[in-house]
């Protein structure tokens, strides 16, 4: 394995140092290009651009491979939970029985929202995006824990565990209260017996003298679909959260920034995406046959949920879902809908038809977890903020990384200036 790689620029060559990853994934480290050549790499959209040496999670697209601190997505999936897989993506280990229940107090203690943030969101519309409101009031929190936000990364770093458990705690409790006041429902409390995902559940659905009891298996799919969000490495909201993080930003104003990167569609959104499409396809009469042959002949849209851009062989967590999904359908006594009969003649098509097959388009988990928010009686336009509480524990691992990093430089990208040269001011009367 060589040590370096040699470029030729001009008549200058240069030896430039390889990096290589604990999985054998391979750099080359470009830090002193500039300053030795003048030039820059160009790399439109980063797809080529690692942005940071990560302990968190590793990806291996071509063998459908996702690791959260080393531990395989499969194995957290069958035997963790959310909150203890949140532990270990921010903390990097498995936490001791002593740490795990000190960890679920603090999340407890810390689910009540601030009164004075419970007033902030009055001042909404009824109809103001929940995204746009969860990122407002992520950044609120910052307003209310003034110590935990002080936009100097060893004083924020004092009380980190603190804002840990504010902001996984709470991003719960704006998410329902969000909801609830968008549809003019009163407001329910977290409670102290219940877990997060009950929690959650409770603040979202409950109704004066009627509580909402989730079956274990509505449950446990909510905690996959959690766990399952929980980190996905160099994203863009991650990136994001990276890049505000490195002007010295604190936790909060940097995982608001990343819950307005994952707002965007070609981020967050493949999930509704995909209610969207069965919904279209159910409006015209198909059973998903003459949508399927549109998408094959190029003329048609894409199949929404279909694809990934990482995993080439099969969404890891596609595969995991797929079961607490159909578990959670039959606890819930969903047999007939129109939408999932179409959903189902989709994932057989794509599974069996060489169009999908020689592309590599496999169901990915945005397919099922569109479903089973659906199925759990999430409106559409909260999707997006289900996975950002699912992405949470993520975000936070990776402001750690670069908040405690002492050769932290601001992240400051170049370009390539391709407008006008140089020209000369010309007066308002000798415009046009
Ligand atoms: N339906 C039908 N055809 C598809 C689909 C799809 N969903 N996705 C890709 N193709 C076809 C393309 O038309 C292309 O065909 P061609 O070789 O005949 O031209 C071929 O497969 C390769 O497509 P690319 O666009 O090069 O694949 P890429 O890896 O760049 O795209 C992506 C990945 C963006 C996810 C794509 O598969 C897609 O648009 N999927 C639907 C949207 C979606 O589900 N997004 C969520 C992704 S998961 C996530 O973000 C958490």
């Amino acid at each position: 394995m060589p040590k370096t790689a040699t470029l030729k620029i001009d008549d200058k060559e240069l030896s430039l140092p390889i990096i290589i990853g604990t999985e054998n994934e391979r750099a080359v480290d470009i830090s002193k290009l500039r300053a030795e050549t003048g030039y820059i790499t160009f790399d439109d959209g980063f797809a080529n651009t690692g942005s940071a040496q990560s302990n968190i999670t590793y990806i291996d697209g071509e063998q459908g491979i996702l690791r959260y601190r080393g531990y395989p997505i499969e194995q957290l999936a069958e035997k963790s939970n959310f909150i203890e897989t949140a532990y270990l993506v921010i903390h990097g280990e498995l936490p001791t029985p002593e740490q795990r229940t000190h960890f679920s107090s603090l999340l407890t203690q810390h689910a009540p929202l601030h009164q004075g943030m419970t007033r902030l969101f009055q001042g909404f519309p009824p109809a103001a995006h929940p995204m746009a409101v969860l990122s407002a009031l992520m950044n609120a929190l910052g307003c209310y824990y003034p110590h935990l936000a002080t936009n100097n990364h060893q004083r924020d770093l004092e009380h980190f565990e603190e804002a840990v458990a504010i902001a996984i705690s709470k991003v719960r409790t704006i998410a329902a209260h969000s909801y609830r006041i968008s549809r003019g429902l009163p407001l329910n409390h977290p409670k102290r017996s219940l877990n997060y995902c009950d929690n959650f559940l409770h603040l979202m659905f409950s109704e004066p003298y009627n509580d909402y009891v989730a079956t274990p298996e509505v449950a446990s799919a909510l905690n996959l679909f959690l766990l399952l969000h929980a980190d996905h490495e160099q994203n863009c909201s991650t990136s994001t959260v990276r890049m505000v993080a490195s002007a010295g930003a604190n936790l909060f104003a940097s995982v608001s920034a990343g819950v307005n990167a994952l707002w965007g569609p070609l981020h967050g959104g493949a999930n509704m995406a995909v209610i969207e499409m069965l919904k279209s396809i159910h409006a015209d009469g198909d059973d998903g046959t003459k949508f399927i042959a549109a998408a094959k002949s190029g003329k048609g849209d894409r199949l929404m949920g279909f694809g990934h851009r990482v995993y080439k062989n099969y969404d890891p967590r596609a595969k995991i879902i797929k079961t607490s999904f159909y578990k959670a359908l039959a606890s819930l006594g969903i047999k007939d809908d129109p939408l999932l009969n179409i959903a189902m003649k989709l994932e057989e098509v794509a599974l069996s038809d060489d169009y999908f097959i020689s592309r590599k388009l496999y169901p990915n988990v945005d397919f099922y977890s569109g479903l089973i928010m659906r199925a759990l009686g999430i409106p559409e336009e909260m999707f997006t903020v289900m996975f950002a509480i699912g992405r949470m524990p993520g975000w936070i691992a990776q402001w750690h990384e670069v908040a405690r990093n002492p050769k932290l430089k601001i992240y400051r990208p170049r370009q390539i200036y391709a407008g006008h040269p140089q020209r000369n001011y010309v007066p308002t009367n000798l415009r046009g």
